[in-house]
């Protein structure tokens, strides 16, 4: 099944609230993504579609020379395929694009399974914010990766 990665559009946003709502304990609400679309001017936010079906997305903040990665989930039924892999490479490309040598993230302790797929990727665990997740005091692990010229 081919995965296609394209621009978050406006019209996305039904089916991204249902992804964001059964995939995170404390998810953003339609009008922040809403918000980080139209007015956040360092915001870019990607999707994944397979079929036409939107199955993950993406976002970051590209700050000067920094990008930050916000989010990134991929639909339960839609994990291993691939998608997430296609959205970190899609927010890396959009980096790359623009110079920008450094990505950042913040990724909860005990998601493993994220952390496996962003060092995959060359993210490399560099510090901890205590209490960073105000739902459950959980720390997260701040991630940096430098992006080769
Ligand atoms: C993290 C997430 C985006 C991965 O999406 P995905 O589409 O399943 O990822 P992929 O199929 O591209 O797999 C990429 C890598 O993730 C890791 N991974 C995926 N599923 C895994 C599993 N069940 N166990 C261990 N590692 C796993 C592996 O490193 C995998 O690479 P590999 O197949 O070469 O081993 C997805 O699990 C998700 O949405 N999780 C909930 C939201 C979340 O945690 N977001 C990150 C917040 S910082």
């Amino acid at each position: 099944m081919d995965i296609i990665i394209r621009e978050m559009r406006e019209k996305d946003l039904d089916r991204i609230m249902e992804i964001e709502e059964s995939v995170f304990t404390t998810p953003w609400s339609r009008e922040a993504f809403l918000l980080e679309m139209t007015r956040n001017l360092l915001a870019k936010y990607i999707v994944a579609e397979i079929d036409n079906k939107i199955i993950g997305y993406g976002g970051i903040w590209l700050i000067i020379d920094e990008g930050h990665i916000t989010n990134i989930a991929v639909d339960e039924e839609y994990r291993g395929l691939g998608a997430g892999k296609r959205l970190i490479e899609g927010l890396i490309n959009l980096c790359s694009d623009r110079g920008i040598r450094a990505m950042t993230l913040e990724v909860r302790k005990s998601n493993l399974i994220a952390q496996r797929l962003y060092e995959q990727y060359g993210f490399i665990k560099s510090g901890i914010r205590p209490r960073y997740y105000s739902d459950d005091n959980e720390d997260a692990v701040i991630m940096w990766k430098s992006i080769e010229v």
